[in-house]
């Protein structure tokens, strides 16, 4: 992305979404940082220059949360694979990803009235590095929450268990905020990362509610809430019974019983 002065307008090349997205978030960190009210087609050459190193540390930022989904993402591969090698069965199913974006994080830093500046979001934004890990079956997911933050390296944060406490929606999956070292030349920055973990199931649900909710601007009538929320009670009934048969088949195998499970503590 560059800034350039063209005609006595500024010329601003960006590539995709992300980055227009960047350009507008640095612009009103610059705002916020400088004071600068004029049309950005105003400003002086010392601002673009100032604006353009608010952008490239904005990006240097953004580039150190990439790196903690990177270092989760690999922690998480690693133990799906110890566990095929002890239990006999992946626990993991997939895990997406994502950076949150620009103009997501400055939605979200103003309906919290929150200052625009780096210094508010790493302070208030915890989902800007996000993960979703997709498990096969809901023992899957306490074990999978367990073994990751009992690594000395990952501290947890904030767990909201809406499992055990499901969203009136009927919302469910383990949420957990966790805090990686991330070590650069100047040294370690902690990075936080939300991970979703839920079942395959789960994810059924959220996704195509997410996409109803998204299709009627979020006012869906309340008949219609009521019957998601009893396809939410449906799919978890099939989530017990297709654990009871999973279960019982580990059993008949003969498999080490994996460990029990709860909800870890923060
Ligand atoms: P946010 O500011 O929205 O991030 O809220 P929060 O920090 O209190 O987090 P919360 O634990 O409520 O989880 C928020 C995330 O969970 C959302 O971004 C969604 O991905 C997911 N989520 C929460 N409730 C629902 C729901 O009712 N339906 C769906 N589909 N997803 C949900
Ligand atoms: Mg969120």
């Amino acid at each position: 992305m560059t800034l350039q002065r063209k005609n006595g307008k500024i010329k601003i090349t960006t590539q995709g979404n992300f980055f227009k997205g960047m350009f507008k978030m640095s612009t009103e960190l610059a705002v916020s940082k400088t004071g600068l009210e004029e049309a950005l087609d105003n400003v002086s050459d010392s601002d673009i220059n100032e604006l353009e190193s608010v952008i490239r540390n904005f990006a240097s930022k953004m580039q150190i949360y990439r790196a903690g989904i990177k270092e989760i993402r690999t922690k998480l591969e690693i133990l799906d694979d110890k566990f095929q090698t002890k239990y006999a069965y992946n626990p993991i199913h997939s895990i997406e990803s994502r950076l949150k974006y620009p103009q997501s994080i400055l939605k979200k830093v103003k309906s919290k009235a929150l200052p625009v500046t780096m210094e508010s979001v790493a302070a208030n934004i915890t989902d800007v590095a996000g993960i979703r890990v997709i498990c096969n079956y809901i023992d899957d997911i306490y074990r999978v929450a367990d073994l990751l933050t009992s690594q000395s390296d990952v501290t947890l944060v904030r767990v909201r268990d809406y499992i055990k406490n499901p969203k009136p929606s009927g919302y469910k999956s383990l949420h957990l905020i966790v805090e990686i070292p991330i070590f650069l030349s100047t040294g370690a920055y902690p990075i936080p990362v939300e991970i979703q973990i839920r079942t395959i199931a789960m994810d059924f649900w959220a996704s195509l509610e997410h996409k109803l909710k998204y299709k009627t601007e979020n006012d869906v009538s309340p008949d219609l809430r009521k019957r998601l929320k009893i396809c939410a009670d449906e799919i978890f009934k099939l989530d017990c019974e297709m654990q009871d048969i999973h279960t019982t088949i580990q059993k008949r195998n003969g498999a080490e019983p994996a460990q029990p499970c709860s909800t870890p503590k923060a």
